[in-house]
């Protein structure tokens, strides 16, 4: 299994602050952003860690995390040179990750998850790992759903359809920035076209594998958040502080 970050993009939605760094190296409480998703990794026992990011700020990454050995993990470094979306960064992963499955987190993602649900995710994980086959989704519930991907769920709690960001969502089952994919995901990237946002979208990949009927969905309890705006950015601060608490 590896893990692998997408910390790159513009961070247009949190202008000026990103005006000179990347987004995911912008503290959120008392670390930086991208220490979140490099400890989630970890906390579910996966050490291989690829992060794709822009190449403007790719020396400040490698700066700050190094080679990962402080982190408990090995990590090494993919350069997207054109903010394309994030199923094209994830591309740029298959020298790297063809034949293995993955587990692949937003960077901008944090997850405030108990340690019981914690090893429960590691437990999928590992079951995931041992025989890969299609992909696994995490929802979470949410009070402003059309801000992300969506999915519409039936009575069984299974998924029929994921929206991305659609005006009028169907349900309030936010999908999270964790995913885990099996090696037929570069396939599926190769046949997207652009978004309406002139991106390639997880959300068009996701519903490729609900099409083969090899889509799972897993549904959060703990809290999360994404970082990518200023709202969420100052929840995400008040999370990090209220759950975790102070840790360096
Ligand atoms: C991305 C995905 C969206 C997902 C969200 C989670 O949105 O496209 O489906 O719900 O991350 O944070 P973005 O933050 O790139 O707008």
């Amino acid at each position: 299994m590896i893990g692998i970050i997408l910390a790159g993009g513009n961070g247009t939605r949190l202008r000026p602050i990103t005006n000179v760094t990347n987004k995911h190296l912008l503290p959120v409480y008392n670390k930086p952003m991208i220490y979140y998703p490099v400890e989630f990794h970890k906390s579910l026992g996966i050490t291989e860690v690829l992060l794709t990011t822009g190449k403007e700020f790719g020396g400040e990454f490698t700066n700050l995390l190094g080679d990962g050995s402080r982190f408990g993990i090995n990590l090494t470094y993919k350069v997207q040179e054109e903010a394309l979306g994030i199923a094209h960064a994830l591309g740029l992963a298959e020298n790297i990750a063809k034949g293995h499955s993955m587990a692949v987190i937003l960077g901008d993602n944090l997850f405030f998850l108990s340690n019981e649900e914690t090893k429960s995710i590691r437990r999928e994980v590992e079951e995931f790992a041992r025989t890969p086959e299609g992909a696994v989704i995490f929802l979470k519930r949410v009070s402003d759903p059309e801000r992300f991907g969506v999915a519409e769920v039936d009575e069984n709690g299974r998924v029929m359809g994921i929206e991305e960001k659609p005006k009028n969502p169907k349900s309030n089952y936010a999908v999270t920035g964790l995913y885990l994919y099996d090696s037929t995901v570069f396939e599926k990237i190769r046949r997207l076209k652009p978004s309406g946002r002139g991106e390639l979208e997880l959300t068009d990949v996701n519903n490729a594998y609900l099409l083969e009927g090899k889509l799972k969905s897993h549904l959060l309890e703990g809290e999360w958040t994404d970082a990518g705006t200023f709202d969420s950015l100052h929840r995400a601060n008040s999370l990090a502080k209220d759950i975790q608490g102070p840790s360096v």
